[in-house]
């Protein structure tokens, strides 16, 4: 069994947290995600289940052709392995091969439930049969693949010595690593433990070659202390999300375990190839992406993380910053320089902050940012990081335009009815305008643009804050919909097929064109789903369709 210091991290952000109903993301945005991750450093990206539909299989395969190859030979061992998963069928195997074979480290990803709960209720079958199954389809996804991983789903509720065997068989099969899922986040640390080190001391034939992974959900809040137990126990895989999205209660959070590590360095001595500083900016990109909003709370990465408010900590952290603060907030990528940018700064000076927060623009996407840029300076007196990461979010991870917003006037308040204009261009080029009225200008405004889009769907969520400080902050919107007559795809585990839900985020110093924004974004990529095939709009990679 592999047991060197080092611990690989799995990303499945874009398979377990995407596929949580919920978080779906556009075809273009799981491509972005995928970027970052690579730059991120994570070993392995799982990038979909590409059994779930022609559209997920078509991501994994983008991804795998994408980001799955070196941009230049030297770069080669810095790529990471492209993963797919299938359940222990052929179809499933073949298609996840075809979406992943096109990676230079391609990896196919099987489970099957081992559980008495799951083999009697779920796949009706005995330990026999299951036994048999693991066995035959490790071999086959083997017969395809160098690479392959096998899960016995609910781990955690399973009988070790029914593991030892299971997993045995999945290594005579040609599985080099074993990942032990607590798929309904039921055990407790020692118990997860245990359950590893008898794993690894008991499973026949286990050697060296066999990375040994843990994939634990967040159920009882124990995700992230079941995580670190099993890797204490020799587990050199963790399978993690960015913010812990997924199903449920989510995943354990990448953030969470990597800056565990690094942080009680001393405790683990083991070593992650995670780039943490760009932690920040990543989650920001998946909570934009998803319509997820971060808790302010959350570890590492919630917006009250390394905010001290409370005046007995103030006090503290002036004294010394090592009073109240583990780790250090520039270690994750949260930049303590205020202020950065003004109204006199030049394209220069906003390409060089915009590279130290990890962006690099090209001359087109430069000159976007500027623009935006003077408008908000215009406006606002100091430009912060925080500021310009909304900026560039909203300029570019937002799906394709098939509507774009090119005007918006309210009247609002007490003495009249709140009432909305909006003028939107449509995927035809054509403007359109129309006034409606509403109970806030909020309302007005989404009725106006359901007039225009014309896609009947329910808004479940609507999020606002404000990023900085101040009353000329920029406000921050996020929503989530959910069309009414939607696209919908299969979660890989229950195979219950479930409407997508669609988030959708926009920033800007005036809240109602923010709302606005995040709305008619969210519309967008729903559009972009439902037309996909019929030869409407183009779909996210600019191709027309049909
Ligand atoms: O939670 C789980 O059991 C899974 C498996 C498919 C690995 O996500
Ligand atoms: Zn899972």
């Amino acid at each position: 069994m592999t047991n060197n210091n080092y611990v690989r991290i799995f990303d499945t952000t874009l398979r377990d947290g995407e596929q949580s109903p919920g978080a779906t993301m556009t075809s273009a945005e799981k491509l972005e995600v995928a970027h970052n991750l690579a730059r991120l450093g994570v070993d392995i990206i799982e990038a979909g289940f590409p059994a779930a539909s022609p559209d997920d299989l078509e991501a994994v395969r983008r991804i795998a052709l994408e980001v799955g190859n070196p941009a230049h030979p030297e770069s080669e061992a810095r790529v990471p392995v492209i993963a797919g998963l299938a359940r222990a069928n052929k179809p499933d195997i073949d298609k996840a091969w075809e979406a992943v074979q096109g990676a230079k480290k391609p990896r196919i990803h099987t489970f099957l439930a081992t559980s008495p709960i799951h083999m009697k209720h779920k796949l009706k079958m005995d330990p026999e049969e299951v036994i048999q199954r693991v066995s035959e389809m490790v071999t086959y996804a083997k017969s395809l693949c160098a690479d392959v991983e096998f899960s016995p789903e609910d781990a955690g509720r399973s009988e070790p010595e029914f593991l030892y065997v299971v997993l045995g068989e999945a290594i005579k099969a040609g599985a080099t690593t074993l990942n032990i899922p607590d798929t309904v986040g039921y055990t407790t640390p020692d118990e997860f433990y245990a359950l590893i080190d008898g794993i690894i001391k008991h499973t026949p034939g286990m050697h060296d070659g066999i990375t040994v992974s843990v994939h634990c959900h967040d159920d009882l809040g124990l995700a992230t202390a079941n995580t670190l137990a099993g890797i204490r126990a020799g587990a050199r895989q963790a399978e993690v999300t960015m913010n812990g999205i997924g199903e449920r209660a989510g995943n354990t959070s990448l953030e969470e375990v990597v800056m565990a590590l690094k942080t009680r360095h001393p405790v683990f001595g083991l070593d992650t190839g995670i780039e943490t500083q760009q932690l920040s900016r990543i989650s920001k990109l998946v909570s934009n992406y998803t319509g997820i909003v971060v808790q302010p709370n959350k570890a590492i990465v919630g917006s009250n993380a390394f905010a001290h408010e409370a005046g007995i900590h103030q006090d503290g952290m002036l004294k010394h910053q090592s009073t109240y603060e583990i780790m250090r907030p520039e270690d994750v990528g949260v930049n303590q320089t205020n202020l950065v940018l003004g109204k006199h700064s030049g394209r220069a000076a906003l390409r060089n902050r915009l590279a130290e927060m990890g962006h690099s623009l090209d001359d087109v996407e430069l000159d976007k940012a500027f623009a935006r840029f003077k408008d908000l300076a215009d406006r606002k007196k100091v430009i912060t990081d925080l500021d310009l990461e909304a900026l560039i979010a909203d300029e570019f991870y937002k799906p394709r335009d098939v509507y774009l917003l090119s005007g918006l006037q309210v009247t609002s308040g007490t003495m009249g009815m709140p009432t909305a204009t909006v003028r939107l261009r449509g995927p035809d080029g054509v403007i359109h305008t129309v006034a409606t009225i509403g109970t806030g200008p909020v309302d007005a405004t989404y009725k106006a643009i359901d007039q225009i889009v014309s896609v009947p769907c329910t808004l479940l969520e609507f999020n606002i804050h404000a990023i900085t400080e101040g009353i000329d902050a920029l406000g921050e919107v996020t929503v989530r919909i959910q069309s009414e007559s939607g696209a919908t795809t299969m979660d890989a585990q229950s195979e219950v097929e479930y409407v997508r839900v669609y988030g959708g985020h926009g920033a800007d110093s005036d809240i109602i064109v923010a709302s606005a924004k995040a709305y008619i974004n969210a519309l967008n990529k729903l559009i972009v789903a439902q037309t996909e095939g019929k030869g409407k709009v183009p779909n996210d990679f600019g191709v027309m369709l049909g």
